[in-house]
C-alpha cells in the first residue's frame, strides 16, 4: 500500500483507482491508459500506480470471478476499482510470512478510499467484501499440472479457449509454466548503447544476454535523461532473436519492413556500425516513434519509408531513390503478442479465437511481399512475437506451399518460449534465396 500523499497531490493508489474503474468500464488498451496518469505524481507514485493498474489486469480473471460469488449486485466502477485494487493487493500478500498483518492494513485502506473516492455506504460493502475475499484468497489452491482448463484459466487469469489451445499445443506442464510465467511483474531489460569507454551505470546489472541488462527499479530518474539522450534503449532480449538469425554485416544494406516503433532496426545498426538501414512501415502514428528511434542511430545512414508494403512498396522505394531488392530483409510483422503477455497484461483480454486465423493470412501476405524484396542469393528473416505456430511454422509452411517459396529455402528458425528460455516470447525464421 501507499502512504498518504502530501495535500494537494492526487497520489498513486487514488490515480490507479480512476484508472482500473475507468478500464473497467471501457476497457481501453492498457498502455494509453498509462498515458493519461495526471502530472504532479512523484517518479514512487507514478510506479506504485501502474504496479497496481496492470497486477488488476494481470489477475483481472481470478479476481472477477471471486468478487462475482461474493457481491450479488455489483457497485458503481469507482467502488469496483477499489475492490479490484484491494484484491490484487491481497494477491500480492498471500503467502508472505506478515500476510495476516498486511490484511487488515489493506482493509482499512480500501474503506478509507472508498470514504473519499465513493460514499460511506459503499465504504461498508467494500469493508465486508475486501475481508471475505481475503479468506477466498488464503484458502485458493494453487491448481496443478493435472488441472482441468476452467480451474486453470480462472486462478491464473487467462480466457478458458486460450488455455484449451496452448494445452492441445504446448501440454499440460508447458501450459502450467506458461501460465505462472505471465502472472509474474515483468523483467524490464534494457540495452546500453553509450560509448565503449563509459561503462554501464551500476543499476544495469548483466543479464545472460549479452548486450543486455537488467533495469533494477526505482531508478527512473537516472533512466530517463540516458533514454532521451540514445545510450539507452529498453529492449528485451527475446527481440535479439530475429536479429541474430539476419546477422547484418558492417557495411551492407538492410531493409527492416515492419520497422515501427524501430526496436530491430536500432538493433541491427548498432551490431552494423556501417552501411544503411531503410526502415518501412505505414504511414500512421507509429512513424513518430520510429523517426525519435532512428534518429539515435549513429554511424549507420537511415531511410525512413511510410508505405504500406501491400500496395505500392516498389514505388516507394523508387520515390526515395532507394533499390529495389536488398540482400539483407527483416519482417517483423503484427501478430498476437502471445509471447509478451508478462509486458503487456491487457492482451489476454482482447485478443479472440478469430485472431489465430486473421493474423496468420495478413503475416503470410507481408511475408510474398517482403519475398519480392531480397536479391538473388539475399536473405529473409520473418519474425513475430507471438509464441504460437500458427503464426510461426504455419505460415512458414504455407509460404513454402507456395510458387513464391520455390526461390527460398530453409537455413534456420529460432523461437523463444518464454518459460524456457526466461525472456520474452518470440520466433524467428531465416530464409535464404537461390542465386
Ligand atoms: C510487431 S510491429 C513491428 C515492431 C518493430 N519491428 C520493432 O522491432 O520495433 C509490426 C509493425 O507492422 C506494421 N505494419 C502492419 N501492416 C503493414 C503494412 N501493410 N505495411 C507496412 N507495415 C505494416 C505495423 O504498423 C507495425 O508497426
Amino acid at each position: 500500500m501507499s502512504a498518504a500523499p502530501e495535500a494537494g497531490r492526487p497520489g498513486g493508489w487514488p490515480a490507479a483507482a480512476r484508472l482500473v474503474a475507468r478500464w473497467l468500464d471501457q476497457r481501453e488498451r492498457i498502455d494509453g491508459l498509462l498515458d493519461t496518469l495526471p502530472p504532479g505524481l512523484t517518479g514512487a507514485e507514478r510506479a506504485r500506480c501502474q504496479h497496481l493498474v496492470l497486477g488488476v489486469v494481470r489477475h483481472f480473471g481470478r479476481l472477477d470471478a471471486a468478487l462475482g460469488r461474493l457481491v450479488a449486485h455489483p457497485p458503481r466502477f469507482s467502488t469496483r476499482a477499489v475492490l479490484f485494487i484491494a484484491g490484487f493487493e491481497l494477491i500480492e500478500a498471500s503467502g508472505s510470512p506478515e500476510a495476516e498483518g498486511r490484511v487488515a492494513k489493506i482493509v482499512h485502506h480500501a474503506v478509507e478510499q472508498t470514504k473519499a473516492l465513493a460514499s460511506p455506504a459503499e465504504a461498508r460493502l467494500v469493508n465486508a467484501v475486501v475481508r471475505k475475499l481475503a479468506g477466498v484468497i488464503a484458502s485458493g489452491r494453487v491448481p496443478g499440472t493435472a488441472a482441468a482448463p476452467a480451474e486453470l484459466a480462472e486462478y491464473f487469469s487467462h480466457p478458458e479457449w486460450l488455455v484449451r489451445a496452448w494445452l492441445a499445443q504446448f501440454g499440460a506442464e508447458g501450459t502450467r509454466a506458461l501460465l505462472e510465467w505471465n502472472q509474474q511483474p515483468a523483467t524490464v531489460y534494457a540495452r546500453w548503447r553509450g560509448p565503449a569507454e563509459e561503462p554501464a551505470p551500476d543499476f544495469l546489472k548483466p543479464s545472460t544476454w549479452a548486450g543486455f541488462f537488467e533495469v533494477a527499479s526505482g531508478h527512473w530518474p537516472q533512466v530517463e535523461p540516458l533514454l532521451k539522450g540514445g545510450k539507452l534503449y529498453l529492449q528485451d532480449p527475446g527481440t535479439r532473436l530475429a536479429v541474430d538469425l539476419l546477422a547484418p554485416q558492417a557495411g551492407e544494406t538492410v531493409l527492416d519492413l515492419c520497422a515501427a516503433p524501430g526496436g530491430k532496426s536500432l538493433l541491427c545498426a548498432d551490431r552494423m556500425r556501417t552501411g544503411r538501414v531503410v526502415a518501412m512501415d505505414l504511414p500512421g502514428p507509429r512513424i513518430g516513434r520510429l523517426k525519435e528511434n532512428l534518429s539515435r542511430v549513429a554511424g549507420v545512414e537511415v531511410a525512413l519509408v511510410q508505405a504500406d508494403l501491400l500496395e505500392g512498396a516498389v514505388m516507394a522505394l523508387r520515390e526515395h531513390k532507394l533499390p529495389e531488392v536488398y540482400a539483407a530483409v527483416m519482417i517483423d510483422v503484427p501478430c498476437s503478442n502471445t509471447g509478451v503477455m508478462r509486458h503487456r497484461a491487457d492482451v489476454k483480454w482482447r485478443l479472440q479465437a478469430g485472431d489465430f486465423k486473421k493474423h496468420p493470412q495478413q503475416q503470410l501476405a507481408l511475408l510474398h511481399a517482403a519475398a519480392r524484396l531480397v536479391a538473388a542469393g539475399g536473405r529473409l528473416v520473418y519474425s513475430t512475437c507471438s509464441i504460437d505456430a500458427e503464426e510461426n511454422e504455419r505460415v512458414i509452411e504455407e509460404f513454402f506451399n507456395s510458387r513464391a517459396g520455390g526461390p527460398f529455402k530453409l537455413e534456420a528458425s529460432a523461437t523463444s518460449r518464454p518459460w524456457a528460455t526466461g525472456h520474452d516470447g518470440a520466433g524467428a525464421f531465416l530464409l535464404k534465396k537461390s542465386s
